[in-house]
């Protein structure tokens, strides 16, 4: 059975790569995503693939929020109540998640690779929130697809590749290894654009488009289908080529957007690599 129907392929088509985009899916209330099934994938997890925390938390924060010292295990079984945000990642180290993603993502492989080359990275997170959790403002480096499968949630994206929203030494620090704090202020509020979703419902979410989550009145389970591409490898590249005339002293223009490639750049950095000065 399909996950994505024609309908959603299409509009999918139509708006890959760049522009934020609710889908319809299919997966219903998958056995794989039942709170007990995932409880025990969190607990089979390396302790590297879990991140979780309160979920009380402002939309803008500095470092990493605060441990609530409950088991992840008993974190997910009583998410209806305990207050919480839990992130499982790489979930296809465990062969039946890997082979979800894989069916997902093979659905829409067409659409993808016509127009940002092969995929490639492909990865899984699966996101368990509390009533009311609050996911922080943030950018992710994969092409995503949030697929809500429980509760509900509203995602606030903003303009990827808009250095109001994200500074450009934030990428390059970012693709050089450093790290991707994004800083909130109230006003960056007035860009955002709300995406409410339900169960039932996906969102695209474009390569480094910076998003904050508020979660709904019941606990969730969102399931995130992520990979890479030969465009977003090229822009990531050329953000680090940036990085390295940065240091020298020379201001670099931004990278572009697709469509465009940044590929002299990011060929720049591969070759600068190769000997072994980038
Ligand atoms: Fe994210």
């Amino acid at each position: 059975m399909s996950v994505f129907l024609p309908e959603a392929r299409t509009t999918f088509a139509a708006n890959y790569p760049e522009v934020p985009h609710i889908l319809r899916h299919a997966l219903g209330q998958h056995p794989l995503l039942e709170l007990d099934a995932l409880a025990a994938l969190a607990e089979g997890l390396p302790e590297a693939s879990i991140e979780y925390n309160y979920a009380d938390l402002p939309i803008g924060i500095e470092g990493k929020p605060d441990a609530t010292g409950i088991p992840i295990g008993e974190t997910i079984r009583s998410i209806g109540t305990c207050g919480s945000w839990a992130a499982l990642k790489n979930i296809e180290q465990h062969p039946a998640y890997a082979a979800l993603l894989d069916e997902l993502l093979t659905e829409i492989r067409p659409e993808i690779e016509t127009r940002t080359g092969r995929m490639m990275k492909t990865q899984g997170f699966i996101i368990i929130t509390s009533p009311g959790g609050v996911t922080p403002y943030h950018f992710d480096p994969e092409h995503n697809i949030l697929l809500q499968v429980r509760g509900s949630k509203v995602m606030t994206q903003f303009p990827a590749g808009n250095a109001a929203y994200a500074p450009d030494e934030v990428h390059e620090s970012y693709h050089t290894g450093g790290p991707r704090e994004l800083k909130w202020r109230d006003e960056l509020v007035e860009g955002g654009r709300e995406f409410p979703l339900a169960a039932g419902e996906a969102l695209f979410v474009p390569v480094m488009a910076p998003h904050f989550v508020r979660n709904g009145p019941e606990s969730s389970v969102s399931l995130s289908i992520t990979w890479r591409s030969e465009w977003s490898y090229a822009e990531a590249d050329a953000r680090a080529f940036n990085a390295m005339l940065r240091r020298i002293g020379i201001r670099p223009p931004a990278t572009a957007r697709w469509p465009h490639r940044n590929l002299a750049k990011a060929y720049g950095w591969r070759m600068l690599r190769k000997l072994g000065v980038g």
